[in-house]
Order: structure tokens, then C-alpha cells, then sequence
């Protein structure tokens, strides 16, 4: 069975004021419903302008998004009301306890009052955080702020997620609560683009991907068509390798 995409992008362009080269250049994807689609490069590669264009929080110079059937350039706000939205930068208020974060924030999506206390108790728990809702977030570990910031996008039970390096500055076992829950999430229906520069995370959690480097698109596709296509690499890491050289990106 063939499924709609769910987000098409087609070539986007974006050059920063002053730039010398464009952030991102040319590159289009689409990403189908109930999948796990992976945005990967290293440093630099354009992931973040790509999402930020996503939620039209950035504009594009040229190129089109269509995100859950809408225009983004037209329906920016509609867009960013029904997607959840984990951004690379921890967007929380540090000053403020966990709990007193995740009423803010269900309010701004506008969760009904009666069912915001008995949601943010629930999130807190699947995420291991119930016994630390009163502590301020300025003294949360790294981990436990990057649990914290998911838990922001998913109150209002969005179809789509973009989580933008969800497991950056965590340790194992968080990595393993953030990946375990994309897939239950995927399983529930929901849609994820993620994005990362660990090739080999990517490949345990994605089934297809778009990988770039300084912001063109040079590989796309499911696992083993990317590897069949660029000279049977073993793995993305030995692809990225063989296709790019090994000089450092940022
Ligand atoms: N606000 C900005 N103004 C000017 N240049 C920017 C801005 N944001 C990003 N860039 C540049 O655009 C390019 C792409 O950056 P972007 O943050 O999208 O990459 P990324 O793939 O998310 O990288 P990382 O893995 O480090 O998060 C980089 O060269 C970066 O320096
Ligand atoms: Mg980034």
C-alpha cells in the first residue's frame, strides 16, 4: 500500500544573511505517515534550517513544503499548532519547576484545564520524572532536561513530532527511554522526522532517510537502498565516509 506523504518538501533553498554559501541547498524529501524518517548529516549540514523552515519559523528563499496538507509559507501557525515541535536548544524555563514548565506549555497549546494536571502527571511518569516535577529545571541533569523538552512537544498528542537531535548530551539509559519511546509513539500512529548527526542511532530507529552534507541532499532512500547505491557500504558511518572524505565539517 502506497501512503500519502505526509510531509513533502521540494527544493528548499536558505542562505543566511551575509553567508557565503547557502545553509541548505536544493533539497527535497517527503516523509510518509507512521514512519520514523531520519534527517542526518554532521555539523553544519543544514538540519535545523531544514526544520525550522519545516515549522516556518524561518522563511525559505525558494522551493515548497507541504506539511499535513497544508501550505507552510501560508499556514505557518496552523502548521506549528498541530505538529510537536523538540528543538535542538533545550526550550524550557529554567527558573520554573518541571511541572509549573509542562502547565505552560499545555496551556499555550490549549489543553482544556481539567485535563492538563491529569496529562502532565502521566508524561512525567512514563519519563521517569514524577518524583522531580517540583524541582526547578536549572538543576536538572542533561538527560533529564532532554526527556523534559520531549515531554513539551507530545501534551497535545500531536500526529506528527520533529525532534531535532532528541538524544544530544544524554547518557544511555535516557537514550534508550527517548528511542523506546519514538517507536511506541510510531506504533500508536504517530509520524516522527528526526534529526541527527549518529549515523549509526539513525539506522536502529529510521526506516528511510535523507542524509546531508553542507546542505545538499547526497543520499536518500531505505537502509539498503542508500548503502546498494553508493557502493555497498556496510553501514550509513562507512557511506557517509566513502562519499564525503573524512575532513572535518564545521
Ligand atoms: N542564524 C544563522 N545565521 C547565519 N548562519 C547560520 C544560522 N544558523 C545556522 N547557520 C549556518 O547554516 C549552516 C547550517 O546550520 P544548521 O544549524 O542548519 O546545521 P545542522 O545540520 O543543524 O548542524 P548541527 O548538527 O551542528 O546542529 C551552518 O553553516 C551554520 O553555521
Ligand atoms: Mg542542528
Amino acid at each position: 500500500m502506497i501512503q500519502s506523504p505526509i510531509i513533502t518538501a521540494f527544493g528548499l533553498k536558505k542562505t543566511y544573511r551575509g553567508a557565503s554559501k547557502p545553509a541548505v541547498d536544493d533539497l527535497s524529501f517527503d516523509v510518509r505517515q507512521k514512519e520514523i524518517f531520519g534527517l542526518l548529516g554532521p555539523n553544519g549540514a543544514g538540519k535545523s534550517t531544514t526544520l525550522m523552515m519545516l515549522c516556518g519559523l524561518i522563511k525559505m528563499d525558494a522551493g515548497s513544503m507541504e506539511v499535513l496538507g497544508l501550505d507552510v509559507r501560508q499556514n505557518g501557525a496552523e502548521v506549528r499548532r498541530r505538529i510537536g515541535v523538540a528543538p535542538q536548544e533545550i526550550a524550557l524555563f529554567p527558573t520554573m519547576t518541571a511541572y509549573e514548565n509542562l502547565v505552560y506549555f499545555s496551556r499555550m497549546y490549549g489543553l482544556p484545564g481539567t485535563a492538563i494536571r491529569e496529562t502532565v502527571l502521566e508524561y512525567l511518569g512514563v519519563f521517569g520524572l514524577a518524583d522531580k516535577s517540583s524541582q526547578r529545571v536549572a538543576t536538572f541533569s542533561g538527560g533529564m532536561k532532554r526527556r523534559l523538552n520531549l515531554v513539551a512537544a507530545l501534551l497535545h498528542r500531536p500526529q506528527l513530532l520533529i525532534l531535532d537531535e532528541p538524544t544530544s548530551g544524554v547518557d544511555v539509559q535516557s537514550r534508550r527511554m527517548i528511542l523506546d519511546y519514538m517507536r511506541r509513539l510510531q506504533a500508536e500512529g504517530v509520524t516522527i522526522l528526526y534529526s541527527s548527526h549518529l549515523l549509526d542511532e539513525a539506522e536502529k530507529v529510521c526506516s528511510r532517510f535523507v542524509i546531508l552534507d553542507e546542505g545538499r541532499r547526497i543520499a536518500a532512500g531505505a537502509l539498503a537502498e542508500i548503502l546498494a547505491a553508493n557502493g555497498g557500504s556496510d553501514n550509513l558511518e562507512q557511506m557517509f565516509l566513502h562519499l564525503t572524505g573524512r575532513g572535518v565539517r564545521d
